[in-house]
């Protein structure tokens, strides 16, 4: 049975249609991650389902119940805010016991609760600690703590990693998938960070302005977008106009990732069913494991192409004449006036 269901959510604020009709279906244990711009309803889907905002229409339910009428406090949800928001006039061991003492649980037994979780969280020895004498990482530890240690039917994360460091951010990561993993709580995570979607979800549901453009397996997301925003929010990819590509064939816009086009000085022979354009570097940029190539394909428009692992001769200085192929495989057709893919 599904943990979390959405059926036909409207939420609006005033003109603005923060949810236009959304309808999900998040499994019971299962990662589930909402990936989108700034401003696509992510905050206010999670706001409904934990019952700070009333939906306008549509039903939400958990564990098959539904939730229109029941109460935050009764809705058995642990939430992690971006901002922390914790408690700055209580330690950390108060802060995390605060859900406890609400429900009610003896002294004794909440001790021994937060101290677990806190051991957790890699936080042991903290508890007497106030928030302004941790770091962010430790504070967003402690909030995670806070959601977890009254062992939520579901867990919602809204962008809990974004005013961390690069480097935290992919540990931190990490550690929550570790931990959702061995509890097996059933997870609703917001990002809009894509490598990040792609890196802990089971699932991800991408939205654009207030709708659900496509739910699937990260490999899903990445390699079979269902349309052209889904294909160009999630990771880089290229969009040519067919005529340029494709003389003669189907129209419409001809969509591929910079790390599947090949590039070449010289011209390649026996295409078979792959596409080719010719132009020339605008810049090769050198990270370390991959090349980073702009290539001006004149009226196609730039072009971007990578090369991993490169050898020494992918560094072409700008203005070389280029070969680009596109292998057939990689190659997908989108409708330039919709974006559906074709
Ligand atoms: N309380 C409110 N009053 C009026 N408009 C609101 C309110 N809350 C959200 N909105 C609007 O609803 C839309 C969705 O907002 P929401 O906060 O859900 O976006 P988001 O996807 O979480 O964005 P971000 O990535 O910036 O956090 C936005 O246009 C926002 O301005
Ligand atoms: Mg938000």
């Amino acid at each position: 049975m599904a943990a979390i269901e959405l059926e036909a959510v409207e939420k609006r604020f005033g003109e603005v249609r923060a949810l236009a009709g959304v309808s999900l279906s998040i499994a019971s244990g299962e990662f589930f991650t909402l990936l989108g711009p700034s401003g696509c309803g992510k905050t206010t889907l999670l706001r409904t389902l934990i019952g700070f905002e009333a939906v306008d229409a549509g039903s939400v339910s958990v564990g098959g119940r539904p939730m229109t009428q029941v109460p935050t406090s009764q809705r058995n949800m642990g939430m992690v805010f971006q901002s922390y928001a914790l408690f700055p006039h209580m330690t950390v061991a108060e802060n995390v016991a605060f859900g406890l003492k609400n429900r009610g649980v003896s002294a004794a037994d909440c001790a021994s609760r937060v101290a677990k979780i806190l051991e957790t969280v890699h936080l042991a020895g903290f508890g007497d600690r106030t928030p302004e004498q941790l770091s962010g990482g430790q504070q967003q530890r402690v909030g995670l703590a806070r959601a977890m240690v009254i062992e939520p039917l579901v867990l919602l994360m809204d962008e809990p990693l974004s005013n961390l460091d690069a480097k935290l951010r992919v540990q931190l990561r990490e550690e929550i998938r570790a931990l959702q993993r061995e509890t097996g709580i059933t997870t609703l995570y917001v990002t809009h960070d894509q490598e990040e979607a792609l890196a802990v979800s089971d699932r991800i549901a991408v939205m654009n302005q207030g709708q659900v453009q496509q739910v699937g397996t990260p490999w899903e997301i990445y390699h079979a977008p269902a349309n052209a925003f889904v294909a160009s929010f999630v990771g880089r990819i290229n969009f040519v106009d067919a005529e340029h590509l494709d003389p003669g064939g189907a129209p419409g816009q001809i969509a591929i990732r910079p790390e599947d086009v090949e590039v070449s000085t010289e011209a390649h022979e026996d295409l078979g069913e792959d596409l080719s354009l010719r132009g020339a570097t605008l810049s090769s940029t050198f990270t370390g494991p991959v090349v980073s190539y702009a290539v001006d394909c004149g009226p196609a428009g730039q072009v971007h192409a990578e090369r991993h692992s490169p050898a020494a001769e992918a560094l072409i200085p700008p203005g070389t004449e280029v070969f680009l192929r596109f292998p057939a495989a990689a190659l997908a057709r989108y409708d330039r006036a919709t974006g559906r893919r074709l």
